[in-house]
């Protein structure tokens, strides 16, 4: 992952646990609604891909236990990981392109409302993506993917040579070289693996995206319902399809790029035909980004008029995250794709302990403020989803205080301790497993392995405990003894 130039070690306080009456008392758990859901308390575990789908994208059994082990914490909302609504393959990431995904799903919702016993409302986040390939070695993109263009002769001066041999020339050419003579998307596909864009206007299956995405949406978003979801999350947020869509990156011609109203039409019509298809009364709302934080990318000022829009056509909740860009996104290795989260914008997305002067605790708290105050202010009361650095109780319950946002959530941290919402309301905080913000969940997860957390995967390891495919670390935390205040 990319760093910052400063590198200041920040402080993680515990701050004072709460007793049980405080606890109790507080905004963090205290209920909302959230459309026609309502939420025992504000805490909230975002979506979190831990691969541990089948090959084929169907709930295995790693699948359900791992969020069972999270319902224990009895958290007010889980949102299920990103969920491909294509019924198409992409290896071991969960699915619900298709019927045949529900009966693996209905088991999930059934797990967590039994581990929560009913406490915890379980949503999914619905994503769609486009195609992007692993870094090709120079050899293979030179002999095989390359289209060898009237430019690339013009160039290099060979109209006469066959094509065989322009590809020769060109694999024998310093990669510095390369820079006259391919273009900047050439180069990227040899560099960083070849990589589609919703701006990609040449091929007619982007040109359709805004005809086919509303359905693709809608039938995943009835399956979600179907299999006993409470509601759904849009990932209109990060590197995928939706976000591109309103980025300010997106130039396209068609009516759905350009300007901040045309950006945001197609996410708003795949909201409506959403809505239309699961009916009023069941939960829509969608993840976005407050800033894309790359050159060019949509600001504040954007996410202000795209929030007040999602409010509009009455979304249920608006979750907010930050960055997360393929287009900073680090050089992979060869054989390996790109990865949204290795740049600064990713940085932002998931800042980590060691970090600049603004540290990696509440970046996103600001924007998110601001979002919420100009929602309110065009007088709507969309519930808004903090997202960012969270890990204390006192943290959360200022965020809620100040009217920064309505539910405030936390991914890094619950994955660390997925009882921690028990504990603190328990009066039991000083037990909190303190997540170390090292990112080393996200180490996992960039090498697409078994994502576990780094205080507890080599914890008393016995012979039943369900180990990760390489036979080192454990698949789940372990069991926190509620009584003893023990964990086993
Ligand atoms: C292992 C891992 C997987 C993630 N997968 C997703 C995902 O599927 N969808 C999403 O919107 N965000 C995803 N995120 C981002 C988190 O939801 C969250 O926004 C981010 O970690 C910052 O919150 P935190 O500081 O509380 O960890 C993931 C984060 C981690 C650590």
């Amino acid at each position: 992952m990319w760093k910052p130039s400063q590198r200041i070690k920040h402080k993680i306080e515990r701050g004072v646990s709460p007793d049980v009456e405080k606890a109790k008392n507080s905004r963090w758990f205290s209920p909302i609604n959230i459309g026609s859901i309502e939420l025992q308390q504000r805490t909230w575990v975002p979506a979190m891909v831990p691969w541990r789908a089948s090959e084929d994208g169907f709930v295995t059994k790693d699948v359900i236990d791992w969020y069972r082990r999270f319902a224990l914490g009895k958290p007010g909302v889980i949102v299920v990981e990103a969920t491909g609504i294509r019924d198409m393959p992409s290896g071991p990431l969960l699915r619900i392109g298709d019927d045949r995904f529900i009966p693996g799903l209905k088991k999930l919702t059934a797990a967590v409302n039994e581990a929560s016993e009913g406490q915890t409302r379980l949503l999914i986040q619905l994503i769609d993506f486009l195609s992007i390939r692993r870094r090709p070695p120079a050899e293979k993109f030179f002999s095989r993917h390359l289209t060898i263009t009237a430019a690339h002769r013009e160039t290099l001066a060979a109209q006469d040579w066959s094509e065989e041999r322009i590809r020769e020339h060109l694999s024998n050419i310093a990669d510095d070289d390369l820079d006259d003579i391919l273009s900047e998307r050439e180069l990227e596909s040899l560099r960083m693996g070849a990589r589609e864009r919703v701006t990609d206007m040449q091929f007619e299956h982007i040109q359709k995206l805004p005809e086919v995405l509303p359905d693709l949406f809608a039938d995943a978003a009835l399956r979600a319902k179907q299999s006993g979801f409470d509601g759904v999350e849009l990932h209109y947020a990060h590197a995928y399809t939706m976000a591109s869509f309103l980025s300010a990156r997106n130039d396209r011609n068609d009516g759905y790029g350009g300007t901040r109203e045309n950006r945001v039409r197609l996410p708003l019509e795949v909201f409506q035909r959403v809505r239309e298809r699961v009916g009023d009364d069941y939960t829509v709302g969608c993840r976005y980004l407050s800033e894309e934080c790359i050159d060019g990318g949509s600001e504040l000022e954007d996410a202000l008029y795209f929030g007040t829009e999602f409010a509009r056509v009455g979304m249920d909740f608006l979750s907010l995250s930050r960055g997360g860009k393929f287009d900073d996104a680090k050089q992979p290795q060869v054989g390996a794709a790109a990865y949204p989260y290795t740049g600064p914008s990713g940085y932002e997305c998931m800042p980590a302990v060691i970090s600049d002067e603004l540290g990696p605790f509440g970046r996103n708290i600001e924007p998110c403020a601001q979002i919420r105050t100009s929602i309110r202010a065009a007088g709507f009361q969309t519930p808004i989803v903090a997202i960012g650095g969270v890990h204390e109780f006192h943290q959360a319950e200022a965020i809620l205080e100040k009217g920064q946002a309505d539910i405030v959530g936390s991914a890094r941290q619950s994955l660390a301790d997925p009882d921690w919402f028990n504990k603190i309301k328990s009066g039991l905080g000083d037990e909190v497993n303190l997540c170390k913000f090292t990112n080393y969940c996200e180490g996992l997860d960039q090498k697409h392995k078994q994502v576990t957390c780094q205080l507890w995967d080599r914890k008393d390891i016995t012979d039943e405990t369900p180990l990760t495919i390489d036979g080192k670390r454990r698949l789940i935390a372990p069991l926190w003894n509620h009584h003893a205040g023990i964990e086993s």
